[in-house]
């Protein structure tokens, strides 16, 4: 253990997280025994689970999960058909009240739903009132948000953004208000833009994105299985990473405000990878529902490791430094060339890169008499790096290309 050397403290929007990670709004913080466990595993805040005045519409359907295994792995994405919470604003106003009170050095967010403006500013004076840290607006529960059309989620109209995100920050006196969007939208960015036009201090980027998560081909019934039929669900989990790091890098490329990050992190490189493209925090949900709170343990280690190793003196200095590195495809540089070298001795010999060089990208590679080793003909290989990516035993690497005179055949 390293972190008692290292300070992981973050500020977000003036709060003090002791370190990035929080959980986000789901199902391990609609518990209170289960806030308090998260909180003595070390966690430095929660989202409690999305609450609203009008609990009653909160109509529940069993079972709300399936997943995409893939490769061994039991969760590739997440699935859920889950609603917002069915703990009404009078039970969670008191639960923040309390967990405030018996952890004052964590985090306490509460995230919260409204369908017209009066509920969503009476959720915000509750909140205020029961001391929270911070309160997180649902405009992007994949089910729909109320008050909008079935389905349609209020993050995807830009002038219902900004409005809402207005009326919450009009109620708002001391609390930062972070608006959680989802990535299912034509232009984040636009998005984004509205957040912060309707005076909002952040954003939570973000939510579930829509899907069909599979069909059963023997019934037709897609997942899940709710007594023959199925519904759209929100997928979660590390198969929606690289959208959110696109969607945090696109935030952080053009609109000026800080970013909570959510969707997909597992280990300590995920968030560190989001914090890189912009996040200040990062929150979990699916990868502490597959394994456990103590996650956290792996993760202040693993982040307190890397700034020591890299130098950095606290987490916020590295926040945005990918930035820079993210391109128009326009202005990529297309010098020096490079093409693919096998390393002979980790070669095992699958033909994986052959099969993949001979069939989906340049027929570059043989297999060479008599064992089968593969070889790279530098006259056809243009270096697009397929054979790197399939390779199993990270056999093949990327090399200058050698002058032409010099190539061996
Ligand atoms: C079962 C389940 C219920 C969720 N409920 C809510 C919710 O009530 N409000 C909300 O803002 N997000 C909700 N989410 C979304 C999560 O907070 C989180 O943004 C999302 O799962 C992506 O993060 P992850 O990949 O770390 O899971 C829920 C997610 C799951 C899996």
């Amino acid at each position: 253990m390293i972190t008692h050397q290292q300070d992981l403290s973050i500020d977000f929007c003036g709060v003090r997280f002791a370190n990035p990670f929080l959980l986000s709004a789901a199902p391990p913080t609609d518990d209170m025994d289960m806030v308090r466990a998260a909180f003595d595993a070390g966690w430095a805040g929660a989202v409690l689970k999305t609450t609203s005045v009008e609990t009653e519409r909160v109509d529940l359907v069993y079972p709300m999960m399936s997943a995409v295994h893939y490769d061994g792995r039991r969760i590739m994405g997440l699935g859920n058909i889950d609603l917002i919470s069915e703990h009404h604003i009078d039970v969670v106003e008191k639960r923040a009240r309390t967990l405030k009170k018996e952890y004052p050095d964590r985090v306490v967010a509460v995230s919260i739903m409204g369908s017209k403006k009066e509920e969503w500013q009476e959720l915000v004076r509750r909140l205020e009132g029961a001391g929270v840290d911070i309160i997180e607006c649902s405009f992007s529960c994949p089910q729909g948000s109320m008050g909008e059309e079935p389905g349609a989620m209020l993050a995807q109209s830009i002038e219902a953004t900004e409005r809402v995100a207005g009326w919450v920050k009009q109620a708002a006196g001391r609390c930062p208000v972070v608006i959680k969007i989802t990535p299912q939208v034509t232009s984040i960015v636009k998005v984004a833009q509205a957040v912060k036009r309707g005076g909002a201090d952040a954003l939570c980027a973000a939510n579930t994105i829509p899907s069909l998560m599979g069909v059963n081909v023997d019934t037709f019934v897609p997942c899940p299985d709710v007594h023959g039929k199925s519904t759209y669900s929100g997928l979660s989990g590390p198969a929606t990473k690289p959208i959110t790091l696109r969607t945090l890098a696109e935030i952080a490329r053009n609109v000026d405000l800080p970013i909570t990050a959510t969707g997909g992190p597992v280990t300590w490189r995920d968030a560190v990878q989001m914090m890189l493209v912009g996040a200040t925090t990062v929150q979990f949900c699916t990868a502490v529902m597959h394994y456990g709170f103590d996650i956290i343990d792996d993760l202040r280690d693993g982040l307190a490791f890397y700034l020591q190793d890299k130098g950095f003196a606290r987490p916020a200095d590295i926040i945005g430094l990918a930035l820079p590195n993210i391109v128009g495809h326009g202005e990529l540089p297309r010098e020096p060339r490079v093409i693919s070298s096998v390393i002979e001795d980790r070669c095992v010999r699958c033909d994986l890169c052959y099969i993949a060089c001979r069939d989906g990208g340049h027929q570059a590679i043989q297999l060479k008499k008599p064992d089968r080793l593969p070889t790279i003909d530098p006259e056809k290989c243009p270096g697009c790096r397929l054979c790197v990516t399939v390779c199993p035993a990270d056999a093949l690497t990327m090399v200058a290309r050698p002058p032409a005179s010099t190539r061996v055949s």
